[in-house]
């Protein structure tokens, strides 16, 4: 058996599915296990949801709502113009068009493919040319007869949802012009393990990817890995940029980043067992800050309804016992109950006027966006926790 499983994050509900406080009731959880592959290197879910149950119609998660994911999706977008020059430029979940609109105020050729009908209204509204679809090799074809063929394939965010890598990758072969480039970017397997984000994995996040697996996965369809760019965003990324075989020079960064991740040692199971040690003791601290918290009498409240907040409140079991509410700025979380532990969500309005003597701070990944906007009218006596041993909050 390749697939060894190393971590049980116990019964989880939809991540982003916010319920109405009268609805709860039939609420659909599954198992979040965490498996390693020997053959591909690649750390997933061990079985996936399916993607309907959590792209439609009602999906909460809107990607304009952050300004760092927007200053860095223009940083992205301007890069690739810098760079590749590109003519045709595609986007595999393009979400609300946080990142076309980089594209479409150039003129230059673009298609966003998303699933989720509401999200493709707003990134239309927003004037990026946009259509509601699954990416994978049989839409590849429709595409390409529509709308002709693409220089880049960019994806921020959206590759480590899809189940099916394989069918992705035909996908894209089949799309890309010969000199064409597939750009993504995901959250990284290294700063996982470093800082012990566990709450990277849930249902959306069915992969979470190295320069050792995508090299493995890609490479079988084609694809040559031929530069990689570490990024800040999401708690630690990596930027992949992919070519047809011997199509472009390969940079000396990728063999140096290879050779780092064999020194960790993400290619033996010890050092995912390692990993699930660390979970656990997070989980013990995170309990106990909260409980003790409640024992002192003081009142706590969550910052951000982030779709990794799931994962955390229902591994640790965390509910409204130990935290008041959560505050999230994306109206339609608002006035609803988080999944799986039915935590409230307030407007961050509410927040302001109900100013916590703790806060848990679930949206870590935006740290400094937010202490930015919070630290001169937050009193100072307010403690600032997260969930991951080492984080550090420059308040
Ligand atoms: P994500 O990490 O899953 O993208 O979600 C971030 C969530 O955090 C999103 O629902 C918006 C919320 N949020 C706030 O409420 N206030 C903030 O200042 C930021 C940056 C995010």
């Amino acid at each position: 058996m390749s697939k060894i499983q190393f971590l049980n994050l116990g019964k989880q509900p939809i991540t982003n599915n916010f319920l109405t406080e009268q609805n709860p009731i039939n609420e659909f959880f599954y198992d979040l296990n965490i498996v390693y592959d020997e053959n591909t290197k690649i750390v997933s879910l061990e079985s996936f949801v399916l993607p309907e149950k959590m792209f439609n119609d009602t999906y909460a998660h809107m990607a304009s709502m952050s300004i760092t994911m927007r200053e860095s999706n223009k940083i992205l977008s301007e890069n690739i113009i810098k760079r590749f020059n590109p003519k045709s430029v595609l986007e595999i979940g393009s979400n609300d068009g946080i990142m076309l609109e980089n594209f479409a105020k150039q003129g230059i050729k673009h298609l966003g493919v998303d699933p989720s009908a509401n999200v493709v209204e707003e990134a239309i509204q927003h004037g990026v040319q946009s259509i509601v679809s699954f990416f994978g090799d049989e839409s590849s074809e429709n595409i390409k007869v529509n709308y002709g063929t693409a220089d880049a394939i960019i994806s921020a965010n959206v590759m480590c949802h899809l189940p099916d890598l394989n069918d992705i990758a035909k996908g894209a072969f089949n799309l890309l012009n010969d000199k064409g480039v597939l750009i993504f970017e995901d959250p990284y397997l290294g700063s996982m393990l470093e800082k012990v984000s566990y709450d990277q994995i849930y249902d959306e996040h069915v992969y979470i990817f190295s320069a050792l697996s995508t090299s493995k996965i890609f490479g079988s369809h084609g694809f040559e890995l031929i530069n990689l760019v570490p990024q800040e965003t999401h708690g630690g990324s990596m930027r992949y940029v992919f070519a047809k075989k011997g199509q472009r020079q390969v940079e000396p960064q990728v063999q140096a980043i290879m050779d780092h991740e064999l020194l960790l040692r993400f290619d033996h199971s010890d050092t995912y067992s390692q990993f699930k040690e660390n979970c656990e003791k997070s989980k013990i601290r995170l309990i106990q800050i909260l409980e003790d918290a409640k024992k002192a009498g003081k009142s706590v409240a969550g910052y951000g309804a982030t779709s990794k907040s799931t994962t955390i409140l229902n591994y640790c079991g965390i509910g409204p016992d130990l935290i008041d509410f959560i505050s999230d700025t994306t109206p339609i979380k608002q006035n609803k109950v988080t999944p799986g532990m039915h935590i409230p969500v307030q407007s961050y309005e509410y927040f302001k006027e109900n100013i916590p003597d703790v806060i848990i701070l679930f949206a870590w990944n935006h740290a400094n966006e937010i202490i930015e906007k919070e630290k001169s009218s937050i009193d100072k006596s307010v403690e600032w926790v997260t969930h991951l041993p080492d984080f550090q909050l420059n308040l």
